[in-house]
């Protein structure tokens, strides 16, 4: 049976009503929403980023360094590069000490982010290892939904950020070409260079991000180098947000 430990007066929530505690040697951030305080595990599942000074807002917290959201009440993976939940706690407030409880509540299953998968429930599942979505055959659901189109596509493309340059990797011009044949889409993308370390892990995000998409059965991801890519492929957007004029 879980304990509840005391961690703070409720007067030392600061201003914005968040404080990052320790609670039986885990980090443990506290957010107050509304009348109410949430705990969450101050790590960011992605890469273990403190959450501490994300920006809050609709019962979510934004990772600071690459842009994962997750969902204060239940600690779910809303938004890419994180697809695993962090652990949320319950809170008790007594004559105004904010208490918590010692033990994570149950974890939650691995899931992709809802921000993109467009399904709650569905004949997918989840491999363990590598978080990647596996389409069963013959699925009947995707067979009888309509695939989004290239606009549709490209939207669940940008919830892929390139984790160095913090920037959606459509606004960033790595995507050369889009196509849908009944529902499998062919992606022909580039990286910033060749040597780009997070390419491999661009190049799963985007096959996730697609194949969670109603409609969408599998997403073939192709790395091309020619064209090379080179800062002219950036929209407006990205070169405002690099400072680039
Ligand atoms: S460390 Fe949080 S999104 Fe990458």
């Amino acid at each position: 049976m879980s304990q509840f430990e005391r961690v703070a007066a409720l007067s030392e929530l600061d201003a914005e009503g968040r404080l990052s505690v320790v609670v039986d040697d885990r980090m443990v951030l506290l957010v107050r929403q509304g009348d109410e305080i949430l705990a969450v595990e101050d790590v960011c599942s992605h890469d273990g980023q403190p959450l501490t000074d994300g920006p809050v807002s609709e019962g979510a917290i934004v990772c600071p360094r690459h842009g994962a959201k997750f969902d204060l009440r239940t600690g779910r993976a809303l938004c890419m590069p994180a697809t695993e939940p962090i652990a949320t706690f319950a809170v008790k407030v007594e004559n105004g000490e904010v208490l918590v409880s010692t033990e994570p509540a149950a974890p939650l299953p691995v899931a992709a982010p809802a921000a993109i998968s467009g399904k709650a429930e569905s004949c997918c599942s989840t491999t363990p290892a590598t978080g990647l979505p596996v389409m069963d055959s013959g699925c009947s659901e995707t067979e009888g939904e309509t695939p989004p189109d290239e606009s549709g596509l490209l939207e669940a493309l940008k919830q892929v950020v390139d984790p160095e340059l913090m920037i959606n990797i459509v606004d960033l011009g790595l995507i050369y070409n889009v196509s849908l044949e009944g529902h499998k889409v062919d992606v022909d993308m580039t990286l910033t260079s060749p040597a780009c370390p997070a390419g491999p892990q661009i190049m799963q995000q985007s096959k996730m991000a697609l194949e969670k998409l109603p409609g969408i059965a599998s997403a073939n991801i192709k790395l091309v180098m020619t064209p090379p890519w080179s800062p002219d492929r950036m929209t407006d957007d990205a070169r405002d947000q690099l400072g680039i004029f």
